[in-house]
């Protein structure tokens, strides 16, 4: 069957001026997102200088891109220019080829059925920040499920005991992350980009030496070059500050004879099946790194998001007030199967408010889509919260209704309509672990405490879809 050419698909309305689309993300992502729902039920062309680009909102193209062709459509630079210095070549900036091995070697590390351990960390976590909390007392809920979200992660990942974001580790995690989102997509990113993309154009010309050459100007343009100002040294401050304890807790490990359960010690003993190696230094580096950044924003704003939710609507509190008060004790591993709509207020959260909203691919080599010959080198823009938001697949969008997520409910939808964890090859490792998290630290939650909002929280999509200013809540301790 012949291909359309790229050009032939239909362009999203607007893109105008020098930047076209990306300056549109840039200026208002929200307002590109709600853009795409409307405007994209397959795909459409977006302008953007110098590469290709489209946006796929259907569940069928999503699984051609993400699991199908999952190769061919690779992490893009964008993505690698904003997290590449915090998190190197792990699993969720790598491309293919070094991916594959990483992610073979770290899979059984997450592997469900050896989760349940962490279950008494998660709840004991969430029970050690509630009880610094005061009855009827205010309190900002996103302030307060990022510090139960990164002591998990403390605990989980390397036995860390009080890990809360007082720590210079959860300032400089925080000081990086604001910085790749403010970075990707900005001017800057487009001018370090369009470098890039010349260097690769001015190689493809010339011979074998030159090709070598062009690949170590390349690896060294993977992340930013030019960090200049007080927002470029305070990302340098914090990217040192973290390799500092990263190093530190590795090298202590490593002279420990205790045996320890948690992550680091899954990750130091994996070995890969094919040649029996393990993880080098700094592939273990950017690994820790990866997973505590990539495992606790994303965790804590969708807890804040589902309690926010609950508390607007009264009916479905009610639903899951009835379910984990009638729990004998704290959650335990053993009582999730009797958390149910627990779960599905965490699902229609993370449906209302992905928090990794907006992420994208490249294809690494001539490919097609839907019936069109997608050129090397073309960005695809994919966006949970545009598909989540789609009236077609999800009547009434806007409305919280938990029992979307009811069994046959479920099975009556394409998979791919619902995302907040990615599909294919490349889905979330740790989605298990932040679907087991939420549960319990949700049933802790509203067992201990009733939370009323204090006004309405807007997304504002930066790292991560973060409530604007915090999420401000009255709470009153339980009988
Ligand atoms: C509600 C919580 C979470 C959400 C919404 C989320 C979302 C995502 C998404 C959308 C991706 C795929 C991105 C892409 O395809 O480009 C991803 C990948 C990843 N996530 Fe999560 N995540 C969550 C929690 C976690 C946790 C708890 C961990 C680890 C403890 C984790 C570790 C990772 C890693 C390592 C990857 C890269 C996987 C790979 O490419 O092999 N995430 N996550």
């Amino acid at each position: 069957m012949s291909l359309l050419p790229i050009s032939a698909i239909s362009q999203l309305s607007g893109g105008h001026g020098l930047l076209g689309h990306s300056g549109e993300i840039e200026r208002n992502r929200l307002v590109f997102i709600e853009k795409v729902t409307r405007e994209t039920a397959r795909l459409s062309r977006l302008r953007v200088p110098t590469v290709n680009a489209v946006v796929i909102n259907h569940p069928d193209l999503l699984h051609e891109v993400m699991v199908e062709r999952a190769r061919d459509y690779d992490k893009s630079h964008l993505l690698r220019y904003s997290l590449y210095l915090l998190a190197g070549n792990g699993l969720f900036t790598a491309l293919f080829d070094t991916w594959k091995r990483n992610r073979r070697m770290i899979a059984p590390a997450f592997h469900p059925g050896s989760l349940g351990v962490f279950a008494e960390p998660m709840v004991d976590c969430a029970q050690r920040v509630t009880a610094e909390w005061h009855d009827r007392s205010q309190i900002d809920l996103l302030r307060e499920t990022t510090r139960i979200t990164m002591a998990i992660a403390g605990r989980t990942l390397f036995d860390a005991d009080t890990l809360l974001e007082s720590d210079d580790i959860g300032h400089a995690l925080t000081v990086a992350l604001e910085w790749a989102g403010n970075n990707a997509p900005s001017a800057r990113a487009f001018v370090h980009l369009l470098v890039r993309h010349f260097t690769q154009v001015a190689a493809d010309a010339t011979n074998a030496p030159a090709e070598s050459r062009r690949r170590g100007l390349q690896r060294t343009l993977t992340g930013p070059v030019l960090l200049v100002g007080k927002e470029g040294r305070e990302l340098k401050h914090a990217i040192a500050v973290l390799d500092k304890h990263v190093e530190r807790i590795v090298a202590a490990r490593r002279s420990d004879p205790k045996e320890h359960g948690d992550l680091l010690a899954r990750l130091l003993a994996a070995k890969d099946e094919v040649d029996g190696s393990s993880l080098d230094a700094k592939q273990l580096r950017d690994e820790i790194l990866t997973l505590f950044v990539a495992g606790h924003e994303t965790t804590a704003t969708a807890l804040a998001w589902c309690i926010d939710l609950l508390a607007h609507n009264p009916d479905e509190y009610a639903l899951v007030q009835r379910e984990v008060d009638a729990l004998s004790g704290p959650p335990t591993a053993a009582d999730l199967p009797q958390l149910p709509a627990t779960l599905r207020a965490f699902k229609e959260a993370l449906r209302l408010y992905p928090p990794v909203y907006l992420f994208s691919r490249q294809a690494s080599r001539d490919t097609e889509l839907a019936g069109y010959a997608i050129p090397k080198h073309t960005a695809v823009a994919i966006s949970p919260l545009a598909m989540h938001r789609r009236p077609d697949f999800w009547p009434e969008p806007d409305t919280f209704r938990p029992a979307r997520f009811l069994p046959e409910a479920e099975r009556s939808r394409p998979k791919l309509a619902w995302l907040p964890f990615g599909a294919g090859p490349r889905v979330c490792i740790g989605a298990q672990f932040a679907l087991m998290e939420g549960q319990l630290v949700l049933a802790h939650l509203l067992r201990a405490y009733e939370f009323s909002p204090l006004g309405t929280s807007r997304p504002d999509p930066s790292a991560t879809l973060r409530p604007a200013g915090g999420m401000p809540m009255r709470i009153r301790k339980r009988a």
